[in-house]
């Protein structure tokens, strides 16, 4: 089975070396993996909780998106998108909200911080803390159970994230599974409880001032800065007061760490006996930048090309909308019928009296989008026999419209056409299975389901 991967980069600011070595260097190595499938997003939506700058948030998605795609990630290989363009998401967000216990987002660490630190400052515990702020570990939750995610790879300051999806996840599958499996005919629950995944080897990069590299301590070197900038920034890391000559450490020095999050370890080896041997810092400085730039070169050319033509990747991340979508606007069809919410002509389960398995056996109407875009059904037997191959239609609403009409009208007004062509009133709505000899199975099944749920 191939384990889907997904994890979210929130679009605010400029990405940095830290973010680079930190980041996107090790999901990119981990996403060219075999037996996995990743899923990369823009969380655009969760930059708005940070950020209410039009002009930030817009420069900071279209920054990251070819940030990505010039250090390499291959938009082919994995699905690549906007949080933005998946309207499946905020929809998921709110049956989510409606199982989520309030008394939870209330111990979420963000959320409490804020309200320390008001009340240290002797504010009102809630002031200037927006809903959105609130409800970030919602949406999140969102962003990883709408595709069935099974691994999250985060920063450790978002492991409380990935736990509270889960808690959401499990009590949503509580709440509605039943009504899901009877509404769905499949097995299983309905969402899936994703883990989360932390890298231990993954280094944080030291800033120029030796904290953290971190936008919040304004010590960053930016990952694309032009050469005369980063030359700059490299210049600027602060060092002891070491003369030329003087043995130096490596233990604790920033210079050294930075050097060695790019050097293989050779080259690593040989800083270190540079150090031992007292090189001074403005040489070992320059090294530094010679190794940095040559790694990053060729990617701030890529970089420059995309960010020249951002029709493409609107283009690329469109792509990614799409095959993200695939996924996410059966499931939440599923949901919402799940929940109640279906067409008034689909049956729905009281809670607590779906017959357990009885639906294994009866024959099921399945909704699926194909790689043309379209929505199609299928009506297959109680052993998975394709008895009726549904024609694609332009949206859901469409595809779900046809299947309420079979449902209701297809035991008298089923019929077929010319070429195994399938008729509903004269209208053309699909082919029969192969191997079938005509529309009696199909009315069979049809009568089989309707009765199943009288
Ligand atoms: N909150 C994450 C961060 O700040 C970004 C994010 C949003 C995310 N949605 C996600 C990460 C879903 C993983 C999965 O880093």
């Amino acid at each position: 089975m191939t384990v889907r991967v997904l994890t979210g980069i929130t679009t605010t600011g400029t990405p940095h070396l830290g973010n680079y070595a930190g980041a996107i260097r090790p999901a990119i190595a981990a996403s060219r993996a075999a037996g996995v499938e990743s899923f990369f997003f823009l969380a655009d939506y969760h930059a708005l909780i940070k950020a209410d700058d039009p002009a930030r948030v817009a420069r900071s998605r279209l920054e990251i998106a070819a940030t990505w795609l010039a250090c390499g990630l291959d938009p082919q290989k994995v699905t690549f998108y906007r949080q933005s363009d998946i309207p499946e998401i905020p929809q998921l967000t709110w049956l989510l909200t409606c199982v989520t216990a309030k008394g939870l987002l209330n111990r979420a660490h963000a959320y409490k911080a804020a309200v320390d630190k008001n009340a240290e400052a002797g504010e009102d515990p809630d002031f200037g803390v927006t809903a959105g702020l609130y409800m970030y570990p919602v949406l999140m939750a969102a962003d990883i159970l709408a595709f069935g995610a099974h691994k999250v790879p985060v920063g450790r300051d978002q492991i409380q994230h990935i736990e509270m999806a889960r808690d959401i996840g499990q009590r949503f599958n509580h709440i509605y599974g039943e009504s899901w499996r009877a509404a769905t005919g499949a097995s299983g629950d309905p969402l899936v409880l994703p883990e989360v995944q932390i890298d231990e080897n993954v280094a944080t990069l030291p800033g120029l001032d030796g904290r953290k590299m971190s936008k919040s301590y304004d010590n960053t070197i930016p990952l694309f800065a032009p050469p005369a900038e980063l030359k700059k920034l490299v210049m600027s890391i602060v060092t002891d007061s070491r003369a030329p000559g003087e043995p130096k450490d490596t233990e604790g020095s920033t210079l050294f760490q930075l050097y060695q999050a790019f050097a293989t370890p050779a080259q690593t080896e040989e800083m270190r006996h540079a150090f031992a041997d007292g090189i001074g810092w403005g040489d070992a400085k320059q090294r530094l930048f010679n190794l940095v730039d040559d790694t990053v070169a060729p990617m701030r050319e890529q970089y420059a090309q995309l960010m020249a033509r951002p029709a493409q990747l609107e283009e690329i991340l469109l792509e990614g909308a799409r095959k993200a979508r695939d996924i996410t606007v059966p499931l939440l069809d599923g949901l919402q019928r799940a929940v109640g919410l279906g067409a008034f002509s689909a049956p729905v389960v009281a809670k607590g009296k779906a017959r357990a398995s009885a639906g294994a056996r009866l024959p099921q109407i399945k909704q699926y989008r194909e790689a043309d875009g379209r929505f199609h059904f299928k009506l297959v037997d109680g052993e998975g026999r394709l008895l009726l191959q549904g024609d694609g239609f332009e949206s859901p609403r469409e595809a779900g419209q046809v299947i309420a009409r079979l449902r209701r009208e297809g035991l008298d007004a089923l019929h077929e056409l010319e070429q195994r062509a399938v008729g509903l009133l004269g209208e053309r709505i699909g082919t029969l299975g192969e191997g079938l000899a005509g529309v009696d199975e199909v009315r069979e099944a049809l009568r089989q389901l309707v009765e199943a749920e009288s």
